[in-house]
């Protein structure tokens, strides 16, 4: 397992943690599915990662779809900052996949999930979804945060 679903943030809804909760489930099974790889490079192996990356990366669209649906729907004023975060994290998990299909350097994917996948999805609970989270159940953005 690469990350305890215990060590997420929590924000004030519980739409958006359950969403992140799966998101763990998906990017745990994901790290597994690497280290398969990373012993045995066989086509089996490859295309067992490429589901589960591959729905992973449909959850993630339909993550970001409802947060924004319901930023849409109450008028939330950082919108276009959030959306953003989500259009820029989506393009570069489609692109690391492009590039390990053509390279097949497990361990830059690794790394990837294993380091900068996990702190930016760590650092966008506690940042724009906290603030947004907060917004959407008392209309108001937690003092200082934005
Ligand atoms: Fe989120
Ligand atoms: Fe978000």
């Amino acid at each position: 397992m690469l990350i305890d679903k215990n060590v997420l943030p929590l924000v004030d809804v519980d739409f958006m943690n359950n969403t992140h909760f799966e998101d763990i489930d998906l990017i745990n099974e994901i790290y597994l599915n690497i280290e398969n790889f990373e012993q045995n490079q066989n086509i089996e192996n490859f295309d067992k990662l490429k589901s589960i990356y591959n729905q992973w990366v449909d959850h993630t669209i339909q993550h970001f779809a409802t947060e924004e649906e319901e930023m849409q729907k109450k008028g939330f004023f950082a919108y276009p900052f959030h959306k953003g975060e989500h259009d820029k994290n989506l393009s570069d998990i489609k692109a690391l996949w492009q590039e390990f299909e053509s390279n097949k350097d497990i361990k830059a994917l690794k790394n990837y999930i294993e380091y900068d996948l996990i702190n930016w999805l760590i650092n966008h609970i506690k940042s724009m979804d906290t603030v947004t989270a907060r917004f959407f159940k008392t209309g108001m953005s937690p003092c200082g945060m934005l």
